[in-house]
């Protein structure tokens, strides 16, 4: 509701409703309303918006000045113009609302008009009011190996604070994704949903507060905390996009969301597909030499897989990399593991017939390095201080425009070389450390923010000169996840830890948000307790891939990897563009299943997994969602062991999709750590 002298005010979010009932919404007045509330008059309010004026003013205050609309091809971006009556400060806020998905992405622009330099001490990148009811939010936490973990809270009085200070890796604990359940905890296919997604790769926070209102008020953006932004004369700050959708199909169906508009506008590649990869580091660790590599190339391609990336120690001249302590930032092969270099690589990569990828590091250094010799002022770290260090290394200063060019010409170089590098696996595992910027001097504030900066310069130079070139976010696992990094990169490791029990759950909580198109899921030799078909089976549900070799695995074992991996490439475009359905979850009992829909309903794909079922236990059926009621489905059960059969009552069976979404399908056994993978065809 926008009109001119007034502050700018929600009327509604939820459902699409019909152009004769929009003209009936009136603002609420049980809650506070305002679009973007401003610090300073009712100064006790949570606020998106507060600064130091130039002539020290703490207040600010906002009314609109007009809104206008401007069509883009699949959507339409929504301006509301707002300035403060006193001072010249002009604030935009803005909505791209898409035509196509349930998505609308919100951020704002303040711009300064003062005649001197403002600091914004808040600034937020939009709020949201939720109204009050038995409202729970859904989120994901975790650490190193166990990432992405989902938990619901009831929100109650009081704030409920999300925040990251870590500066780069921003989903190594917490994660700057929430849903809002409207209708008690959140349930997977049924229930009001609200999700927000910040797309922000540094430090962020979000912030839910329910005062005494009628409301709870959502607010997401940077973390301002050590990071006050001096607003030049002039300049405009803009925010990163918090994308909101709604769903009435419960946290699955806001998934779903998330999962098409992130496919379709965001993901590097989006619309394009996959290559199963086998990566080296499971395998051989630092143990790099040519031999090996050649030998997972040819394991890779016996499988049926298309790339082979070789992982961390290829590198350094002075200081080999041998452990994780040395060489980061000297990216010169070590010529004494790869006598023939990059070139010998990529020649046995064409004998083996796949493709060839590395892994890299470019925004870290370690000490020992011939690049800290030659310019340790390029390295965040206190000059007056004793180091604090976190893996051996530290984080080079994105904010310096010269650190931005050595950065990309990492990739550069490498590409420049060897145009025939066909994928990145880009690492960050480090935290910002010894917080302090040589290039910054005294504006250390700002470093935070350029830093995160600097980083999507360089991504963007790399995207723009090789808009092909495949990668992989990677940050010691998961650590490093949102949805602006991915418009760079085409997927992200999930985790260091994959041992397949324990990736039912982190596959099922990165789910709530990304699609299996982005997520990395390789197939080791964690957990062999675990069978080599539990392993592919969980991997399989995502984007499959491998970090073991064939001599790893018995005959049986690599003719199923071989029937797998020709399963997934056949079935792959349900599995990474299809509409997916969290069905069981892994948090609620012993068993876990998803499937996947092809958008026609002709095709889907069920995962069932039984994890420590229970003596005795009660087993109950699966019921699928997302077919076509009306159609016939041909049900059969794939990646078997060879020589098995399949022991599914439904096996080869017919049902209608009515009777697979009613009554379902009795997949769960008692056996432990058991998995199915059946396909459904419409007849
Ligand atoms: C952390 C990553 O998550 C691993 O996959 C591997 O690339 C190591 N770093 C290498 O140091």
């Amino acid at each position: 509701d926008v009109e001119n002298g007034k502050p700018a005010q929600y009327l509604y979010f939820g459902s699409k409703l019909n152009a004769a009932d929009l003209q009936n919404l009136t603002v609420a007045t049980n809650g506070r309303m305002d679009a973007y509330p401003a610090y300073g008059l009712n100064t006790p309010a949570e606020a998106a918006l507060a600064m130091r004026h130039s002539d020290g003013n703490l207040s600010t205050a906002l009314v609109a000045t007009g809104s206008d609309v401007k069509q883009e091809a699949n959507a339409t971006v929504t301006t509301i113009h707002l300035k403060d009556p006193v001072y010249n400060i002009k604030v935009d806020l803005k909505y791209r609302a898409y035509k196509d998905v349930d998505m609308i992405e919100a951020w704002t622009e303040i711009n300064n008009g003062e005649k001197g330099t403002v600091t914004l001490t808040t600034f937020a990148s939009a709020m949201l009011p939720i109204r009050r009811g038995d409202v729970w939010m859904s989120h994901l936490s975790g650490t190193w190996a166990a990432e992405a973990q989902l938990s619901h809270e009831k929100l109650q009085p009081g704030e409920f604070v999300i925040r990251n200070n870590d500066g780069v890796r921003n989903s190594h604990t917490d994660h700057a994704e929430v849903m809002f359940s409207l209708n008690g905890k959140g349930q997977e296919n049924t229930g009001a949903v609200i999700g927000a997604a910040l797309a922000y790769s540094g430090n962020y926070k979000l912030k839910t507060v329910t005062d005494d209102t009628e409301y709870h008020y959502f607010f997401a953006g940077i973390n301002e905390q050590n990071s006050e932004y001096h607003l030049k004369k002039g300049e405009t700050f803009k925010t990163p996009a918090l994308a909101l959708t709604y769903s009435n199909e419960g946290l699955s169906g806001a998934s779903r969301n998330f999962h098409k508009w992130g496919r379709k506008y965001v993901l590097a590649h989006g619309d394009q597909e996959r290559d199963i990869l086998l990566n080296s580091w499971e395998g051989v660790y630092f143990d790099i030499n040519q031999k090996g590599m050649d030998q997972m190339m040819a394991d890779i391609h016996s499988m049926g897989g298309e790339l082979f990336v070789m992982d961390d120690g290829w590198f350094g001249k002075k200081y080999p990399r041998k452990r994780d302590n040395t060489a980061l930032g000297d990216w010169v092969v070590d010529t004494e593991k790869l006598p023939d270099g990059i070139e010998g690589l990529l020649r046995d990569a064409k004998k083996n017939g796949v493709k060839f990828g590395i892994w890299i590091e470019p925004e870290m250094v370690n000490p020992k390095s011939e690049l800290f010799e030659k310019h340790p002022d390029w390295a965040i770290t206190l000059p007056n201080r004793k180091t604090y260090y976190y893996r051996n290394q530290l984080v080079l200063d994105l904010s310096n425009p010269k650190v931005q060019d050595f950065v990309f010409g990492v990739v550069d170089n490498i590409l420049t070389e060897n145009p025939e590098v066909a994928y990145f696996k880009w690492d960050c595992n480090s935290p910002i450390t010894n917080v302090y910027s040589p290039y910054l001097k005294n504006k250390q504030g700002q470093l935070y923010i350029d830093h995160v900066r600097g980083i999507y310069n360089v991504l963007k130079r790399i995207k723009d000169k090789y808009p092909n070139v495949p990668m992989m976010l990677c940050s010691g696992g998961g650590a490093r996840c949102d949805y602006e990094a991915l418009k760079y990169y085409t997927e992200f490791w999930c985790s260091d830890n994959t041992d397949p029990i324990e990736r039912l759950f982190i596959q099922w909580g990165f789910s709530q948000i990304f699609p299996a198109k982005a997520m990395c899921a390789h197939v080791t030799s964690w957990n062999k307790k675990t069978s080599v078909k539990f392993r592919t089976d969980v991997a399989s549900m995502c984007k499959l891939g491998f970090d073991l070799g064939l001599k790893e695995l018995n005959a049986d074992e690599q003719t199923f990897c071989q029937n797998a991996v020709a399963n997934w490439t056949r079935l792959k475009k349900v599995i990474l563009d299809g509409d997916q359905y969290r069905l069981v979850s892994p948090y609620d009992g012993n068993h876990m299943s998803v499937m996947y829909a092809a958008p026609n309903k002709n095709k889907a794909v069920l995962y069932t997994y039984d994890i420590h079922p229970r003596f005795g236990e009660k087993l109950l059926p699966v019921k699928l969602q997302g077919l076509d009621a009306k159609k016939m489905y041909k049900v059969k059960e794939i990646n078997l062991m060879p020589n098995s059969k399949s022991n599914l009552a439904a096996n080869e069976k017919t049902y209608s999709g009515d009777y697979l979404m009613k009554v379902g399908i009795n997949a769960f056994t008692t056996n432990q750590a058991f998995s199915r993978v059946i396909e459904l065809t419409a007849e």
